[in-house]
């Protein structure tokens, strides 16, 4: 069945499913908009900073950085009180990382561990609407205490700048502001703490890995040749830096109609697998591209906590076990 009805559904879910999600239903985006910034903003006063959006203060580069920034990764120490740092990364935009990594810190805790989500996606935070967290983080002594949702810790540009802010920033100033999420929270003691990446190879991928030991990265694809291609160069990226790959996700693999059953692979199917094959890397699971999970996303519920029985949460889950296990195997120490 799949493919047989390659641009015309006999039915269209997606159109009453939009109609669905009214403004009025939305109230915590609007509540985001008055969040105080943490901190004033600096204006754009040296060449770190390009044009409007300059950092939060204290998120700017130190002597320390730059010194940091100058070394291999593999010198990078451990973050105290955190067993593994978690990085979720993928070569492109809109693949799933923001949802696989709230479904996995969900599903983490939920098996009873100690979890962390660091929204490091400066130029798209989705996190805190991911986990319908809005507040404004509190400070206690110099330290941002994290907010918490669905039993993991959270923290976000999103709390801090308003949605509408653009980041227009460059490198020192993304290792300023990774710094100061890793060692200015209060993480307290976690098993793991998820590193939600922005798409690509770029200044937070290389900051977090300098800054910090990271213990390994799940890659996020869905199944077509664009998004693979990109997934591969985010893993020759971290196997550059010697951080090991947990595995891939494949994200968005097929689609069944709610309405007439019939099962579409919309994005293709198995790229994210046959690439783990080649590469000789864990294939993690494959996650169905389902109208619910993006409902889910938007309201703040993961699908894991939400709908834990359905295919899409317990393909989630099923990824979790996974990405544990794998964890283990790297790092026995941490089991
Ligand atoms: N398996 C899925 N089924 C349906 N929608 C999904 C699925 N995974 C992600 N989405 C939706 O796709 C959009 C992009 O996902 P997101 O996690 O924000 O990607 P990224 O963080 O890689 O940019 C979001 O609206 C999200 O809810
Ligand atoms: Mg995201």
């Amino acid at each position: 069945m799949a493919g047989r009805h390659p641009t015309h559904f006999p039915c269209n879910p997606w159109k009453a499913r939009m109609d669905d999600t009214r403004a009025d239903e939305r109230p915590h985006r609007d509540q985001r908009r008055r969040l105080p910034i943490l901190g004033p903003v600096s204006p754009p006063s040296d060449r770190d900073t390009a044009g409007r959006g300059g950092a939060p203060e204290g998120m700017r580069p130190t002597e320390a950085d730059r010194a940091v920034a100058s070394r291999h990764p593999r010198e990078a120490g451990p973050l105290e009180g955190v067993g593994s740092v978690v990085a979720v990364s993928s070569g492109k935009g809109g693949v799933g990382k923001s949802t696989i990594s709230t479904n996995l810190a969900a599903a983490w805790a939920q098996m009873g561990h100690r979890v962390g989500l660091l929204d490091a996606d400066i130029y798209g935070p989705d996190i805190p609407t991911m986990f319908g967290a809005f507040d404004r983080p509190r400070m206690v002594g110099d330290q941002v205490q994290p907010l918490e949702g669905h039993g993991v810790k959270l923290m976000s540009l999103g709390f801090l700048v308003d949605e509408d802010t653009p980041a227009i920033w460059r490198g020192p100033i993304i290792m300023g502001i990774v710094r100061q999420f890793l060692q200015q929270v209060a993480w307290g003691e976690l098993d793991y703490l998820i590193v939600d990446l922005p798409p690509g190879t770029g200044d937070a991928q290389l900051s977090l890995c300098q800054l910090v030991h990271v213990s390994g990265a799940v890659m996020v694809t869905t199944p077509q040749d664009v998004a693979v291609g990109g997934v591969l160069k985010g893993i020759r990226m971290f196997q550059k830096l010697d951080v090991p790959v947990v595995g891939i996700v494949e994200n968005m693999r097929g689609f069944v109609c709610p309405t007439c059953e019939s099962s579409h692979d919309i994005f293709g199917s198995g790229g994210g697998e046959k690439l783990a094959a080649a590469l000789d890397v864990p294939f993690l699971g494959a996650i169905p591209l389902g109208v619910a999970v993006r409902e889910e996303g938007d309201r703040g519920v993961p699908t894991v906590i939400g709908r834990p029985d359905s295919p899409e949460g317990l393909a989630f889950q099923r990824m979790a076990e996974a990405a544990a296990e794998r964890l283990r195997q790297l790092e026995p120490e941490h089991a």
